[in-house]
């Protein structure tokens, strides 16, 4: 059943909880802010309170929002969204940046990536969208959610290490999600560098490249000399065209979370991937618990754009509060309709958390019996 607290209530009437809690006394109820009531309780001291009631399902709340069956217009071909995963220390930010021709790996603390990055190159005309990964034992959420948002995985190995235990989770991360995997064997500009121990043990894992008679496409690759970095970027291309990657591009946009922060000068920072439609300032939008009105875009270079299209990765400016990675954002018609749907989440986070409690201190209780 439909549950609220008394505050939460109070909140929703804009009125002080310690008006609501008051009123009940007169009725000769003994209530706290945080006492959770019934829907049609809710209801009854809402009407008593002189408010007018409306009560929302939970279908009409989500209703319309990442709907599927939304008509999608014209289909235009769209970049195709890259992860590159792969062991720690196997190179994949260095291959990131020898593709972009920066130096991100220098900026990082003990050369570690603890974030997820997200970045859009242009190869002949084409538009490709790479998502950096960590490879620490320790970031596997974040390797998860990088594969399930995905296209394409570029398993990273590198030639003189072989395959080791986050080569063999990104294998299966990739697995789970159902996306194809490039390898990119890397380092092989190193003298111990042995790719076709590379190839035997991805064999052990089931991962068959072409030369061992499989279908799985890899290049021999170096981040340090940029040898064969062409030929790698080109096998991208050649299994997007393969995938037949679409999107329309003339819808309200939604997408995906993939990392957000509470940034000391700009407020909630949200990197999110534009996946169907174009996202521009001004639109309002919903993530997870979190709202916003687009402030300002920016590309991976901080550089203001006027609009996102789809596999674009930007940074959004204006939410209220940060999201969280992996949540779905959508664009909502106006704010109301945007405060609605967060506040809507928000409850049921809190309400989900109060159960969870509940049923610990539940378990706590029969042990103690
Ligand atoms: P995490 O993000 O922490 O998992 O590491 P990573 O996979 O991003 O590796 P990173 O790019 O930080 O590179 C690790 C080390 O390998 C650095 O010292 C790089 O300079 C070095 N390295 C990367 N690619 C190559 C390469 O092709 N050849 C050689 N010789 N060294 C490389
Ligand atoms: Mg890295």
């Amino acid at each position: 059943p439909e549950t609220i607290s008394i505050g939460d209530l109070a909140n929703r009437m804009a009125e002080r909880a310690v008006d609501v809690i008051k009123f009940l006394m007169k009725q000769g109820q003994l209530l706290k802010a945080t006492d959770v009531i019934d829907a049609d309780m809710a209801q009854l001291i809402a009407e008593e309170m002189g408010h007018t009631v409306r009560r929302v399902a939970e279908s009409d709340v989500e209703e319309g929002l990442f709907d599927t069956r939304e008509s999608e217009g014209e289909l235009v071909t769209r970049p195709p969204v890259v992860t590159i995963m792969g062991h720690v220390d196997h190179g994949k930010t260095s291959l990131l940046d020898a593709i972009r021709k920066t130096s991100v790996v220098s900026g990082e603390a003990g050369g570690i990536t603890q974030h997820i990055g997200a970045y859009q190159v242009e190869q002949n005309g084409q538009k490709i969208t790479f998502i950096d990964t960590p490879g620490h034992a320790a970031f596997t959420a974040m390797r998860s959610r990088g594969a399930k948002s995905t296209d394409i995985v570029i398993l990273v190995v590198a030639a003189d290490d072989g395959v080791m235990p986050q080569t063999i989770e990104a294998i299966n991360h990739a697995r789970a999600a159902g996306v194809p995997v490039i390898v990119a064997i890397n380092k092989i500009d190193k003298p111990s560098a042995d790719p076709t121990r590379v190839r035997t043990e991805l064999l052990q894992h089931e991962v068959f490249v072409e030369s061992m008679g499989g279908e799985t496409l890899d290049v021999e690759v170096s981040a340090k000399t940029g040898q064969n970095l062409d030929r790698l970027l080109e096998t991208i291309l050649l299994q997007a065209e393969v995938l037949d990657l679409k999107a329309d591009p003339n819808r309200t946009a939604d997408g995906v979370v993939i990392e957000a922060k509470l940034d000391k000068g700009r407020g909630p920072v949200a990197t999110v991937l534009v996946q169907r439609g174009t996202l521009r300032p001004g639109d309002i939008v919903v993530a997870g618990s979190e709202w916003g009105r687009v402030r300002a875009l920016l590309n991976d270079r901080g550089i203001a754009m006027t609009d996102a299209a789809p596999s674009m990765p930007v940074e959004v400016l204006g939410f209220q509060g940060a999201p969280a990675a992996g949540d779905r954002f959508a664009v909502v018609e106006n704010e109301a309709r945007a405060r609605e749907i967060a506040d809507y989440r928000a409850r049921q986070k809190r309400e989900k958390a109060v159960a969870r409690q509940t049923t610990a201190r539940g378990s706590l209780a029969e042990m103690m019996n």
